[in-house]
């Protein structure tokens, strides 16, 4: 069975590059028109859209600060305009800004992390429930990370605290919503190597542990993430609500 999204009408924030970009070209070449939200990189996210557009699909770019309320609800009004509706939203959007000791970070990094990885996820879904409530195939699918599960790499405490959070959000979402047919999943990366993410803050060292505690011995890919956020953003998934879907080769629970 080939999972169909034809004219499904999806919002994937972060989208310029990584996995954002890899969820959506994958919606896109199952059928989905896209918005490709991004933060600061505008020819990435041209990048993006050119090749949804190479896959016969509509695509736009779309700036949008995720922690401004008032930026994240012009990103979906817009996003509305664009697709004419709304059926399926990827908050992907994230970051971990260094490695700190809990004993050394600053009030304003604990607060940048939990606002990006969490409130973002937050003030995204406020936006976009009015309008799923009016699409018979709606979803939402969060971005939550194995270090939710495990606590992360070293100085990475509030990172995995953050995703911790998007786990319990989905969960609670989803009997929200639940009686009005939106589901709401999220899906857990373990060591995702062709993405920036692992360049900029893990070690060659702990980038080879990471496939080491991999049992399937290969680190992750884009493609490997955006196969689980299609699935869950198919009509198919009707039944799977409040989940998280580990995508770590077998690292968790071990
Ligand atoms: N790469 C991995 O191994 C891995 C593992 C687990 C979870 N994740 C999660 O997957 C998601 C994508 O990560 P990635 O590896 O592709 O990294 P990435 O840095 O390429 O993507 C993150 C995206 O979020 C956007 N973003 C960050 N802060 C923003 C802001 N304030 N406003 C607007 N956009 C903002 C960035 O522009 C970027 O497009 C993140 O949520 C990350 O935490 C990644």
């Amino acid at each position: 069975m080939a999972i169909d999204m034809t004219d499904a009408r999806v919002l994937v924030t972060g989208a310029g590059h990584g996995i954002g970009r890899g969820i959506a070209l994958g919606l896109a070449a199952a059928g989905a028109d896209v918005v490709v939200h991004y933060g600061s990189s505008a020819d990435a996210a041209a990048q993006t859209v050119a090749d949804i557009e190479a896959l016969g699909r509509k695509a736009v770019a779309v700036r949008a600060d995720v922690t401004v309320t008032e930026d994240v609800d012009r990103l979906v009004a817009e996003s509305v305009a664009f697709l004419g509706g709304l059926d399926v939203v990827v908050c992907n959007a994230g970051h971990l800004i260094g490695r700190v000791p809990v004993a050394e970070m600053s009030d304003e990094h604990f607060a940048s992390v939990v606002d990006v990885n969490l409130g973002a996820t937050f003030r995204t879904c406020r936006a976009a429930i009015p309008h799923l409530l009016e699409s018979d195939r709606p979803r939402i699918v969060a971005m939550s990370s194995l270090a939710a599960h495990n606590g992360g790499g070293p100085g990475s405490v509030v990172y995995a605290a953050s995703k911790a959070g998007v786990r319990g959000f989905v969960k609670g979402l989803a009997k929200e919503l639940g009686p009005q047919g939106v589901t709401v999943n999220a899906v857990a990366p373990g060591y995702i190597a062709d993405t920036a993410f692992h360049g900029t803050f893990s070690t060659a060292e702990a980038q080879q542990k990471m496939v080491a505690g991999t049992p399937v011995g290969r680190p992750g890919t884009v493609d490997d993430v955006a196969a689980a956020v299609l699935y869950l953003a198919s009509r198919e998934a009707s039944y799977i609500t409040g989940t998280t879907l580990d995508v770590d080769g077998g690292t968790w629970p071990r």
